[in-house]
Formats: structure tokens, C-alpha cells, sequence
């Protein structure tokens, strides 16, 4: 097994205002499948090609954003070892162990809160429950799709204050690799770092900006080009709030869409960029060419995209 350690982003727990406008949102116009409810009045989704039980959480809540993001580990070992590391280090901080079964079909997490104030999880067991395609002589794609129907959950783009302390606690501790940065000025002070666990351009993005704990997107992948114009159609047809798109990033070199979910929580949905392999020298843009790095084909920057955060 070539990729060990934090294997991939495994879920996001968001916060809605109205919990049957955001089922609707999630199902029926992105594509997820509503997986289960527990007692707390949590709902649980996964998207069509994931194996795991569930990957995005939604609770109702008076302000809208995330609450955490949890990263699926390869082992037991490696829980307690990286847990072990974490509680060692400052750059971590509220740390707690959460029972198994708090979340349903799910092992025990380890929880901390990063340096840009963002919680976040680790977890080495859930249960597979099986995509929809099954494992035996599987289709390429189920039927019954609806909305965009994204493959799985990809990414979040987080905004938050010391971004420094943040990839340090990403990369040293938790073993990711700076796939790409953003430097600004003549000191060439990092404003943006695209972090990988994986094979992918990034598995997780942080901008520094002065407030901690901001939310900016959570991003599903589709499989073409074509299906992110299909997203664009299907956001047009449905009267969802249209962010951004569909354009291409020079970051990362992804096809990609952003549009709101009803309580002002950003979504991305992208398909391309390349594989990321640990031997990649980290890419760098520099401030003046921002327009580009962000809007490729635009080439220049949007300020709400830049600035509405939740
Ligand atoms: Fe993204």
C-alpha cells in the first residue's frame, strides 16, 4: 500500500438553518443520497461511488458553516500514534477522543482543533456499506442518479489566521505535502497552501486571512468537463445561487462550479487536475498572477468569491 498514514478526507460536518431545505439541496440538486437520521436530528449523506457508510453530515444551527472535517486513517496504530503526536504538540489544541458510535457505523475519532482554529478528525474504522454500484462485475455509473450526482466528497477550502502553524501541524505531524502555495509581496508571505494526503492536487486548502475557523467550500468531484456544464444547467434550472462558473482553475487545473447550498454554505463541484505523486516539486504563484491562478480563463479575481465565507 503505497499511500499509508491519512488516507483521504473521509467527512464534513456542516451547520444549516433549515434542515429540509438543505435535504432537498443535498439530494435532489447536488446528488447525494440521504444515507440515515439518528436521535439528534443529524442526516447523513454519502455520494454514489463511496464505499463508506457516509461523508457529509448536516445539523440545523442558528449560523450556518462548518463544524469539523474528519480524515480516514489507514490503522488502529496509526490513530494512536498520530492522536499520541498531536496531544504532543502545541500546534494542536482542544484534543478529545470521541466514543465509537457517536457518529453511526463509525469507530472511535480523535479530535483537535488546527492553529487556523478549524476542527478536524481522525478515524480509522467506518463501515462499508458499499457504493451503488456494487463490487461484482459493477456498472460504470447506478441508475437512478438525480442532480449533479458527484462520485464522492473531495476537498474543503478553509479560511483561517495562522496559516503558517496550520500546514505545519498538516505536513510535519500529519504527513501531507504542499502540492501548490500562494505568495504575496517582496517577503513572499504564503496566502494560500494546497495540501495532499494522496495521489490528488489537494485533499485540503487553507487561505490566511485575519478571522479563524471560516468555511469558504466543500467540493465533490465529477467525472467530465461535460458534467460540470450539466451542473451549470442544473443550477440554472433549479434557481440555485450561482457563486462562480463553470470556469477552470490554474490552481490545481480543475473544471469547476460554485454555487450556495440554501443556508449560504458554499459547494464546489469540479472534475480534472492532475496526479500528484510525492517526487512533484510544490508549484508557487505569486500574487500578481492571482486573477489566473484563481480564474484561468477570466484571469481576474472576484471579490465575494474571495471574501463571502460561513
Ligand atoms: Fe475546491
Amino acid at each position: 500500500m503505497a499511500i499509508t498514514g491519512v488516507l483521504r478526507p473521509g467527512h464534513v460536518a456542516l451547520r444549516v438553518l433549515d434542515l429540509e431545505q438543505a435535504v432537498h439541496h443535498y439530494t435532489e440538486i447536488l446528488g447525494l443520497a440521504e444515507v440515515m437520521r439518528d436521535a439528534q436530528g443529524r442526516v447523513f449523506f454519502k455520494a454514489w461511488d463511496e464505499a463508506d457508510h457516509h461523508s457529509v453530515v448536516l445539523r440545523k444551527a442558528d449560523e450556518a458553516g462548518m463544524d469539523y472535517m474528519g480524515w480516514r486513517v489507514d490503522s488502529d496504530a496509526t490513530l494512536d500514534r498520530l492522536a499520541g503526536e498531536l496531544e504532543a504538540s502545541p500546534l494542536a489544541t482542544e484534543t478529545s477522543w470521541i466514543a465509537a458510535g457517536e457518529h453511526p457505523h463509525t469507530g472511535r475519532r480523535f479530535r483537535f482543533t488546527i492553529p487556523t482554529g478549524h476542527v478536524m478528525e481522525l478515524y480509522a474504522h467506518r463501515d462499508v456499506t458499499g457504493c451503488a454500484t456494487g463490487y461484482l462485475n459493477p456498472e460504470p455509473w447506478p441508475d437512478g442518479l438525480r442532480g449533479m450526482a458527484p462520485s464522492r466528497f473531495d476537498h474543503c477550502l478553509l479560511y483561517g489566521d495562522d496559516l503558517d502553524g496550520t500546514v505545519e501541524l498538516f505536513t510535519k505531524i500529519l504527513g501531507f505535502n504542499l502540492a501548490e502555495q500562494v505568495v504575496a509581496g517582496p517577503d513572499k508571505l504564503q496566502i494560500a497552501a494546497f495540501l495532499t494526503c494522496s495521489n490528488k492536487a489537494h485533499d485540503v486548502a487553507f487561505i490566511r486571512q485575519p478571522m479563524k475557523n471560516k468555511f469558504h467550500h466543500c467540493s465533490f468531484l465529477l467525472g467530465s468537463w461535460n458534467e460540470v456544464l450539466k451542473a451549470a444547467d442544473i443550477i440554472s434550472k433549479k434557481k440555485v445561487s450561482l457563486d462562480l462558473g463553470p470556469t477552470r482553475h490554474g490552481i490545481t487545473r480543475g473544471e469547476t462550479i460554485y454555487f450556495f447550498d440554501p443556508s449560504g454554505n458554499r459547494n464546489e463541484v469540479f472534475s480534472g487536475g492532475y496526479i500528484w505523486y510525492p517526487d512533484k516539486p510544490t508549484i508557487t504563484w505569486t500574487d500578481d498572477q492571482l486573477g489566473p491562478a484563481i480564474f484561468y480563463h477570466d484571469r481576474k479575481l472576484n471579490e465575494a468569491f474571495l471574501s463571502v465565507v460561513t
